[in-house]
């Protein structure tokens, strides 16, 4: 059996995380996470739909053959790099997994030509805020009313020709 984060006492080694692109077989273990992490939830097919269309932006973190967390992003045609959604599992968080999946999406829309990268957040999730803040992202505009249950989003950029990679 695998070592798990909490036999390691709470840390793992990030040199153990590896970033890769989704595979199909990972669907299920991204919804899982998906589920643990959001309110609203996207149908399967448009993972399978993002999976198919997005394969190189849409990413996972595995450790010790388990998937602890996901991003799925797209360029747009505006070259506007989007994070459409980004969570890690509860048991893994505040260890840089996050901060890992994000740096590694980022370059790589940059690298697909990406002028900006953005994204929205709900405008109580203070802990992603801080990380995206921590990136170099700024607060654009409020969106009023942007989900489903009512709650504003904040739609935040971050120019590419300020990415220097991860602080
Ligand atoms: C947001 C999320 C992906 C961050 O993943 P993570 O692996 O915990 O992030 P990291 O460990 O890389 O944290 C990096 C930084 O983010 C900030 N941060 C993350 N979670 C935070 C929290 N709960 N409170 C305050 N700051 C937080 C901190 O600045 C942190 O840096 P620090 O550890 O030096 O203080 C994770 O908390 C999550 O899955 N949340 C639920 C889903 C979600 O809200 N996704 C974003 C939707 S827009």
């Amino acid at each position: 059996m695998s070592t798990s984060y909490r036999e390691l006492g709470g840390k793992i080694p990030l040199t153990m995380v590896v970033i890769r692109p989704v595979r199909l077989f990972d669907i299920p273990d991204v919804m899982r996470i998906e589920r643990a992490s959001f309110r609203e939830e996207y149908p399967r097919g448009v993972f399978l739909t993002f999976l198919e269309s997005n394969p190189d932006t849409f990413l996972v973190a595995e450790y010790n053959g388990r998937v602890i967390g996901y991003v799925m992003a797209y360029l747009r045609p505006d070259l506007e790099g989007h994070i459409m959604s980004i969570a890690v599992d509860p048991d893994y968080r505040g260890m840089g997994i996050g901060s890992t999946l994000l740096s590694e999406v980022i370059e790589r829309l940059i690298k697909k030509g990406a002028r900006y990268i953005g994204l929205e957040v709900r405008v109580s999730n203070l802990g992603a805020i801080a990380l995206y803040e921590r990136f170099g992202f700024r607060k654009i505009k409020r969106i009023i009313g942007y989900y489903a249950d009512g709650e504003d989003a904040y739609y935040m950029l971050l120019p590419a020709d300020e990415w220097g990679g991860r602080n």
